[in-house]
């Protein structure tokens, strides 16, 4: 049988936390194109926020995809200091209709980055699983009031 498809009733969400590795406007944009677009075929959907150099991201998906991917971020060199902050069984989705959602540090959404943090600039190392997946709650509904 196809381990691919196989486990696809068995969801889990990961989020980790990463440092980037010296990151322009355009290499982020490439990854997110790339990630969104192999995203669709891998069945995977989550979140992805850059800000202050740090990554934080949740991916979502069958198990075997997720650890795949989980596969190919760790050697990714693009960034380093990889953190897993939270992985569980999951029975629905919580970003299902994102094949990768995006957010940054821009001045609309500060507030509700001082919100998270615990020290006077944002350090997503400190955060506790589910702080994190409030503030990418947030920070999502935040972007579709302001779109
Ligand atoms: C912070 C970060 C997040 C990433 N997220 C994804 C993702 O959601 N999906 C994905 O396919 N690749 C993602 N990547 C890229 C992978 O690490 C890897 O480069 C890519 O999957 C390799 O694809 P390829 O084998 O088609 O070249 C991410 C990379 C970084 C640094």
């Amino acid at each position: 049988m196809d381990r691919t498809t196989a486990d696809a009733h068995i969801l889990v969400s990961l989020t980790y936390v990463s440092c980037a590795n010296a990151m322009s406007t355009k290499v982020i944009n490439e990854l997110l194109q790339h990630a969104q677009k192999s995203n669709v075929n891998e069945a995977i959907t989550g979140m992805l926020i850059f800000n202050n150099d740090y990554f934080l991201q949740t991916i979502e998906g069958s198990r075997t995809a997720v650890n795949r991917l989980l596969h190919l971020i760790l050697a990714d060199t693009r960034h380093h200091d990889i953190q897993v902050l939270d992985h569980r069984e999951i029975s629905c989705r919580e970003w299902g209709q994102w094949s990768m959602n995006y957010a940054t540090g821009t001045q609309a959404c500060a507030a509700i980055y001082l919100k998270y943090s615990t020290t006077a600039a944002f350090n997503p190392y400190l955060l506790s699983a589910e702080s994190t997946r409030q503030l990418m709650v947030e920070l999502s509904q935040s972007q579709k009031v302001s779109a």
